[in-house]
């Protein structure tokens, strides 16, 4: 198995190979004057079974563009077999139409990936697992959770804790989180968003917080807005410590003020997303899912 990444996922490529005992590699990206960029594979991929690790998040459009082509240069050198490791899918929040008139740019991804000629796709904590149907291909689904779960245990006393879900759509994520820690409580918030603004109105609670530790679990972080309000509606209604736990540091815009001027002890996000220098802050914590993704591979 040859193991490559991509340049939006090059210090996770290496982690993962290290846990695979294989020796990362890098395909030579070159951008023309115009931005339009040439892939190539030096190395001999003949008969060879190989990954391209590769996520899409920001800038999306230009990370998928390599993906693509560093699928094709593949396939055109000769190897056996491409899978493709894409730990934060980019577009998938678009996963049906909110409006009339609005493209749905989950299926338009799944479309091209599954005409790309790869075997299979990994990716971790999709938006809703109904994305997997999007694809004809295999999709493994992974998650961050069990990460979030050995943080939690080591770090935590369970019995002080509450788990909240900052909307409705994160409830299979939160009880799924509470069945790996034992069965603790959880609360939601029941959230509108206003599809022009895209901000958060009404924001109530449901479930029992007072008093409790609060530990806020969501898929993406963005803007950071959800997080930061749902932090605040969680001190205004009496919880003790309030902490947030998202699987894709998407750190969009401000969003890396708004989260260390929040309420918030700590941030745990996961390293789906490579977070650079400027976009990281004192409050935020990185926790690897290098391992989990290392396994998958294996099996
Ligand atoms: C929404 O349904 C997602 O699960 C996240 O809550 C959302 O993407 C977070 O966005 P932002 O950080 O911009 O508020």
């Amino acid at each position: 198995m040859k193991v490559f990444g991509g340049s939006a996922s090059k210090s996770l490529t290496e982690k993962i190979a290290k846990h695979l005992s294989l020796e990362a590699s890098f395909l030579d990206v070159f951008v023309f004057p115009d931005k339009e960029k040439r892939i190539r594979v030096r190395e001999k991929v003949l008969d060879d079974d190989c990954i391209i690790i590769q996520s899409t998040n920001t800038p999306p459009d230009e990370n998928y563009m390599e993906l693509f082509l560093s699928i094709d240069c593949l396939k055109r050198s000769g190897a056996k077999s491409v899978k493709a490791f894409v730990p934060y899918l980019g577009y998938q929040r678009q996963d049906h139409i909110f409006r009339d008139g609005e493209a749905v740019s989950a299926e338009v991804i799944a479309g091209i990936l599954d005409k790309s000629g790869l075997l299979e796709i990994y990716s971790f904590d999709l938006h809703t697992p109904k994305i997997i149907d999007m694809f004809n291909i295999p999709v493994h689904h992974l998650s961050a959770l069990p990460v979030f779960s050995r943080k939690i245990k080591k770090d935590f006393n369970l019995g002080d804790l509450v788990l909240v879900s900052p909307d409705m759509g994160g409830i299979r994520r939160i009880k799924e989180l509470s069945e790996l820690l034992g069965n603790i409580p959880f609360a939601t918030v029941l959230k509108n968003r206003n599809l022009n603004s895209g901000k958060i109105q009404d924001g109530q609670l449901d479930g029992d917080v007072r008093g409790k530790i609060a530990l806020i679990v969501d898929d993406i972080i963005a803007t950071g807005i959800t997080i930061a309000d749902t932090s605040n509606l969680l001190i205004n209604s009496g919880v003790s410590k309030v902490f947030a736990f998202a699987t894709h540091a998407v750190f969009a815009g401000r969003a890396s003020e708004i989260l260390q001027k929040s309420p918030l002890e700590r941030v745990f996000v996961s390293d789906t997303i490579e977070i650079p220098d400027d976009k990281q802050f004192p409050k935020l914590e990185i926790l690897s899912i290098s391992e989990i993704a290392a396994e998958a591979l294996k099996s």
